[in-house]
């Protein structure tokens, strides 16, 4: 094969890892698309430390090529050179260099950890095994309880509050901000201000059980209009089902015993143990992050937890007659 050749196989073998490696730095959960304040300042940080190890990298290339140079000994000249290059390269640089990353990653830091100014939009966030329960405080009007999904006006500070009830999780929107750990017993406090509206991904930093890897959110980030209608239509009550179908499933959904962990807020649903479903036919995903919204998702979600996320607490409903799980995953689709 002549040198051209090689060229010609070696590029497109190269090109495939770089692309894929590359692919991982945009979209909706990529730390290196920052769409938030804090998200801004980590990508700034993290590209300032690449091009700087590259950098010294290179230098490091540079001085062992240099010293491999096959001759008889050191002159008097490089004997001088190789103390400086000691002493200056390997105390002084890394001394200056890493102090004044210090200092700078220490300065960006207070901003995240700040509290969100009177009036803010606050957010309770409880990591449980393996969803989250979001309750929105927001400054006017009652809070009110939600699931699974995050929706945030583009531009406001918000303030979260953190806990776990169970294990450690760690939550974490890689395009609006750092992550924080939740802990049991204690709440941790993070301030997002989103810079732009989109549809962004959140995960489970922490590993908390077998399905850790299934423990995700969507993040809806939206103008401030658009926002305000959104949270009056998400504090108010389930409406009543229209197509018999999703009727029936509602009927089914009491006598099966789903109320007893799940609230529907405006029926008798009034459990707590797992997710609310007020509006969970509105959401973007069922199961935490597992499934997009429609009927067959809703309907495989009921009959197949166990292998959907397993360990999940709730159980399986494959023992209903086909139709039966049906109408219930309409009913759930129903309640927007
Ligand atoms: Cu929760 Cu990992």
């Amino acid at each position: 094969m002549t040198k051209r050749t090689y060229a010609n196989t070696l590029a497109p073998l190269l090109a495939v890892p770089w692309a894929v490696f590359l692919a991982g730095c945009t979209g909706r959960q990529s730390a290196l698309a920052p769409a938030g304040e804090g998200a801004e300042k980590i990508a700034t940080l993290f590209w300032g430390m690449t091009i700087g190890a590259f950098a010294i990298w290179l230098a490091v290339l540079a001085v062992a090529a240099w010293a491999t140079r096959a001759h008889d000994g050191p002159s008097r000249s490089e004997e001088k050179l190789t103390k400086y290059l000691v002493i200056g390269g390997g105390a002084v640089f890394p001394t200056v260099v890493l102090t004044g990353l210090l200092i700078y990653g220490l300065s960006i830091m207070p901003p995240l950890l700040a509290r969100a100014p009177e009036g803010s939009l606050r957010i309770a966030v409880t990591g449980e095994q393996w969803w989250w329960r979001i309750q929105y405080q927001p400054a006017e009007g009652a809070p009110f309880t939600t699931a699974n999904e995050i929706r945030l006006p583009v531009g406001e500070p918000v303030e979260f509050t953190l806990e776990s009830a169970d294990v450690i999780h760690s939550f974490w929107i890689p395009a609006l901000g750092g992550k924080m750990d939740m802990i049991p017993g204690r709440q941790n406090h993070l301030l997002l201000t989103p810079t732009r509206t989109g549809t962004f991904r959140g995960v489970c930093a922490e590993y908390c059980g077998a399905s850790h890897a299934l423990m995700a959110f969507e993040v809806v980030v939206m103008e401030k209009a658009d926002f305000d209608r959104w949270l009056e239509s998400e504090r108010g009550e389930a409406r009543p089902p229209s197509s018999p179908e999703a009727l029936r499933g509602l009927e089914l959904f009491t006598a099966s015993g789903c109320a007893a962990c799940h609230t529907v807020r405006g029926t008798a649903a009034d459990g707590a143990v797992g997710p609310d479903l007020t509006h969970v036919g509105s959401r973007l995903s069922v199961g935490a992050g597992t499934l997009p919204t429609d009927l067959d998702a809703l309907h495989r979600w009921l009959a197949q937890t166990d292998t959907l996320k397993p360990e999940v607490q709730m159980p399986h409903y494959r023992m209903l007659p086909e139709e039966e799980q049906r109408a219930i995953a309409a009913y759930l689709l129903s309640l927007q």
